[in-house]
């Protein structure tokens, strides 16, 4: 997996045995970067939207570890949505995205594997710098 490809979807090891199911998640080996941090979205408010931002550097791997939701990826020109709901498939997003993150069902849990430490300066926040950013305004 190159640092340069676009958003897409990774499938994880799905260890299954009579006690239920196991996804082991390595940093450079299942994703294409060293993880510096891991965050999670939960106990999320009916009808909630969360993140709207981009990145300037940082990646990041969405995973739906419970329950559903939809991601919405945002390169400046086209949009695509990725609806979430196994615990064993990741979105990987790469840095320039706006994403916006909703419809999560009840008990839905977000966890994020990112590239970065956070670091505020590295958000874009505002949709319109975002766009003069990608040269788009
Ligand atoms: P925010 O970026 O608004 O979350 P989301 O992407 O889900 O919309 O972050 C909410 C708050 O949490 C904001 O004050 C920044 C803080 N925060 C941290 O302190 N560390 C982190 O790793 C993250 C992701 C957010």
């Amino acid at each position: 997996m190159e640092e340069t490809a676009g958003p897409h979807l990774i499938e994880f090891r799905h260890i299954i045995d009579p006690r239920g199911a196991l996804t082991p998640i390595e940093a450079e080996r299942d994703v294409p970067f060293p993880i510096r941090r891991v965050y999670f979205i939960y106990d999320v408010c009916h009808g909630a939207v969360r993140a709207g931002h981009s990145h300037k550097a940082l990646q990041q791997i969405l995973i739906a570890v419970s329950g559903s939701f939809t991601v919405h990826l945002d390169d400046g020109r086209t949009r695509q949505s990725f609806l979430l709901s196994r615990p064993n498939i990741g979105l990987y997003v790469p840095r320039m995205f706006w994403r916006d993150i909703d419809n999560f069902s009840g008990g839905a849990v977000c966890l994020a594997l990112a590239s970065d430490h956070y670091e505020e300066s590295d958000y874009y926040r505002d949709y319109e710098a975002f766009l003069r950013a990608k040269g788009l305004r």
